[in-house]
């Protein structure tokens, strides 16, 4: 379903809204007019700096992707939402012959997969009372390609991924619109202990930008920095082909 969809006057909820790329995309969504930013936070106190600076603009939530109520009763509470941002995430960088493995990979799945599908399940009546909306979910490169030290992440975020695109095409029917954004790496603390990722990190900026640009052009797979772009390049004739095209949806 191609859009072409304004944020101004659109109220959004952003999980992980207290910092890293969460924190970003609701600045971005403010500055850029949205009305109202409900920032899900496990801990409200994280909020107050974002109320410091937009004061009723922002109203902190409590969402514990680990406490399925805690999404249950935000979607009660959120019931104006228009635009919902499934941004909070967890790595622990595990590889898959790390000790704590499977502990690593049953974690990230609750958190990463879980989550989204629990995030899916309360908000899309929400999404569709509220004339359909806009569902983001911030996955990642690693969505798509394994990369060793974050293994079991890796595989946590290619299930999200595909999570992803059974939402896209269910939720087109309600007319919401779902968007994959797969980010390389991004300056926030889940690489801040990594400091040869960290050296080829991007500003957060450049996922909120993208976000953006991709509510007006509709596009599905989101690719916001370099390094995913250069990945988006190979990436791009499968995407089109394959995860977008209807091959058989009985
Ligand atoms: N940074 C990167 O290089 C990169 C690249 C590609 C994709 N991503 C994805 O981008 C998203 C944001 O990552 P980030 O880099 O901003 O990470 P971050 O700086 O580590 O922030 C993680 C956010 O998730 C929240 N969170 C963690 N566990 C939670 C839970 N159980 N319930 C609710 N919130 C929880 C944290 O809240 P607390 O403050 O309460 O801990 C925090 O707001 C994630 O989905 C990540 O996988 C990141």
């Amino acid at each position: 379903m191609p859009i072409k969809y304004d944020i101004k006057n659109k109220t959004v909820l952003v999980t992980g809204a207290n910092r890293g790329i969460g924190k970003i995309i609701t600045e971005t969504f403010l500055e850029k007019g949205a009305k109202k930013v409900y920032a899900a936070v496990r801990n409200p106190d994280t909020a107050l700096s974002l109320i410091g600076q937009y004061g009723k603009r922002v109203e902190a939530i409590n969402i514990d992707l680990e406490r399925p109520e805690s999404i249950i009763a935000a979607s009660q509470q959120a019931g104006d939402v228009q635009v919902v941002v499934n941004n909070a995430g967890v790595n622990t960088r595990s590889t898959p012959l790390d000790m704590e493995a499977v502990d690593s990979l049953n974690y990230e799945m609750e958190i990463n997969v879980n989550g989204l599908i629990r995030m899916a399940q309360s908000f899309s009546p929400v999404l569709k009372r509220n004339g359909g909306g806009v569902f983001i979910q911030i996955n990642s490169v690693a969505s798509i390609k394994n990369f060793i030290p974050i293994a079991t992440y890796s595989a946590s975020k290619a299930a999200a991924y595909s999570i992803t695109q059974a939402l896209r095409d269910m939720l087109d029917k309600q007319g919401t619109f779902v968007m994959s954004v797969h980010p390389g790496p991004i300056a926030t603390d889940m690489i801040a202990n990594v400091p040869e990722v960290l050296e080829i990190a991007e500003s957060p900026q450049v996922v909120a930008d993208n976000i953006v640009a991709a509510l007006n052009s509709g596009d599905f797979h989101v690719f916001p920095d370099k390094i995913a772009r250069e990945m988006k390049k190979s990436y791009q004739s499968f995407a089109e082909n394959t995860i977008e095209a209807t091959i058989f949806d009985k």
